[in-house]
């Protein structure tokens, strides 16, 4: 038995198609389910944060979630298939109507992903101070909460519509197969089995 974290949503959605692919079967949660019982597997619904909480602790074996989150978390998992769904982008976003100011010994960011905005302005030898906020981060520079924002940009339409604009990428993201430490050495056969049947389906072979 295989315990699969994934996370609430569109990617979770995504990743049991890719399921349904493999299998042939239908994989579908009950309406506010949690769990999901299926043959060799059962699928846990959780925060987008949690999954690597939840596989590292190894409430779950494996997991899907996006770079972003792993890069940001740092946790000691195993990072294993990239399944292209999900991308993003981790960005700097300013007032449209500003440039960002290098020369300057600090800024203030506001951020819900506290690690990376810190450690990619401290690489570029920038005073930062980071101010956290967990949603709603392009209000922070309009009512003069931060100058700038780090947070995720998918289609851009957010920024954009609240007069912000992209200054920096910092990463791009997408959603990935990772794996708990120990649980990849007990059940390396079945995590492996999985990792090509998925590798297959995502990479259209
Ligand atoms: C993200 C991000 C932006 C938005 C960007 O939030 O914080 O607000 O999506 O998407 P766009 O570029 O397509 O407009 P998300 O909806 O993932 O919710 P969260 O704040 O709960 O993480």
């Amino acid at each position: 038995m295989l315990t699969v974290a994934l996370p609430k949503g569109r990617i979770a959605e995504e990743t049991l198609e890719i399921f349904e692919e493999i299998f042939g079967e239908n994989f579908r949660f009950e309406s506010r389910k949690l769990v999901l019982e299926m043959g060799k597997f059962r699928f846990l619904l959780v925060r987008n944060q949690d999954v690597p909480t939840y596989v590292a602790h190894q409430a779950a074996d494996i997991g899907v979630v996006g770079l972003d989150v792993i890069e940001e978390q740092s946790l000691d998992i195993v990072k294993l298939l990239d399944l292209g769904i999900g991308r993003c982008k981790v960005a700097v976003g300013i007032r449209d109507d500003e440039e960002l100011d290098w020369s300057r010994p600090q800024i203030k960011v506001a951020s819900k992903m506290v690690n990376i905005a810190r450690n990619y302005f401290s690489e570029k030898a920038m005073g930062v101070e980071i101010v956290k906020l967990y949603g709603s981060i392009e209000l922070a520079p309009i009512v003069g909460l931060a100058d700038a924002i780090v947070d995720i940009v998918e289609t851009g339409t957010t920024m954009k519509e609240n007069g912000l604009k992209v200054v920096e990428t910092i990463m791009e993201s997408s959603a990935h197969l990772i794996a708990n430490k120990y649980s990849f050495l007990m059940k390396k056969s079945e995590i492996m089995d999985l990792y090509s049947k998925m590798g297959e389906v995502v990479n259209g072979a």
